[in-house]
């Protein structure tokens, strides 16, 4: 059988995507009743960062280690992965020690070469070009908040990057509206696009207009301005982002109860303000915790363990 690898939402198929939602829901309950459940027994985990992370390193290492196994950081200065060591080399190295490698890498042909040459599971826990554990975390999110992912307006303001990648490839696997609100430059790639129009069953919108771009939305989702490696070009997009940030009047003039959702870390008073951080509406920490949850599911499942 081949191994499985999570390193796109479009690895997996709807019918895949629906199961591991309902896995993730059924292991949260387990892990909330404190049940006994330990599919990772006697499994390690290699979790290696080329970039910085709370979220990441905190919900793989807890989930990992709540379901039986070991999970070991190698951080940025650790491995210097593709520098110090070819990444083909780590790849099969790992595989002879662990069960499954979770990676955090800048560029995306990185990932893909390292789920090559390895011969155990590879999760992608972000690069450059998309950020799948995020997106499955965030749509389980809504499922739970919802109660069903039925005519959905999902709107994201802000720059088309990994995170937008990732949920235009859920777009191509599970319908819904997608609109991404973006200043003219910031758009995201092509290839998703053209995948969720290949598909056919979700709809997708480029606007440079927050003001029409966010009306009737059920759920405003925004993330930073400059993501990691960018961090250069901080001041010269926060003047060209100044119109899209996620603040109290954009929230109430959507004409609808919408939900604020953010992948996090957020910078307050720039992509968005700390009142819709803070309001009933934000369950930017929902979303948080259930990077643990989904990603479990996503782990147990390429691990064929159910
Ligand atoms: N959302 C997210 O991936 O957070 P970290 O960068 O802290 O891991
Ligand atoms: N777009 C952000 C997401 C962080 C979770 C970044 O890549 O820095």
């Amino acid at each position: 059988m081949m191994k499985r690898d999570f390193l796109h939402i479009t690895d997996f198929t709807t019918n895949e995507i629906w199961e591991t939602l309902d896995l993730a829901k059924e292991i949260k309950g387990k892990l909330k009743n404190r049940e006994d459940f330990k599919p990772f027994k006697d499994h390690s985990l290699a979790m290696i960062f080329a970039k910085p992370s709370a979220r990441t390193r905190v919900s793989f290492e807890t989930g990992f280690s709540r379901l039986g196994g070991h999970a070991l950081f190698l951080g940025p200065n650790d491995i210097g992965i593709g520098k110090r060591e070819a990444i083909k080399d780590i790849a099969r190295v790992f595989s002879g020690y662990n069960d499954m490698i979770m990676a955090r890498l800048f560029e995306h042909n990185h990932m893909t070469e390292l789920a090559k040459y390895a011969s155990i599971p590879v999760v992608n826990g972000l690069t450059d070009f998309n950020h799948p554990c995020q997106i499955m975390a965030d749509i389980l999110t809504i499922y739970e908040h919802r109660g069903h992912l039925d005519n959905m307006k999902i709107v994201y303001v802000g720059d088309g990057n990994n995170i937008v990648h990732s949920w235009l490839h859920l777009a191509a696997r599970i319908p819904f509206h997608f609109t991404c609100v973006c200043p003219e430059g910031f758009e995201p790639d092509s290839e998703p696009i053209k995948r969720v129009e290949a598909a056919g069953i979700s709809t997708v919108e480029i606007t440079h207009d927050p003001k029409s771009g966010v009306a009737g939305a059920d759920v405003i989702y925004t993330d930073v301005w400059a993501s990691m490696g960018q961090k250069e070009e901080a001041e010269e997009r926060e003047k060209i982002f100044a119109d899209f940030q996620v603040n109290s009047a954009m929230m109430n003039s959507t004409g609808k109860e919408t939900l604020f959702m953010h992948c996090l870390p957020a910078e307050r008073g720039r992509e968005v303000t700390d009142a819709v951080m803070e309001s009933t509406n934000s369950i930017v920490f929902d979303q948080a915790e259930n990077r643990m949850h989904a990603q479990n599911a996503i782990m147990v499942k390429i691990a064929r363990l159910q």
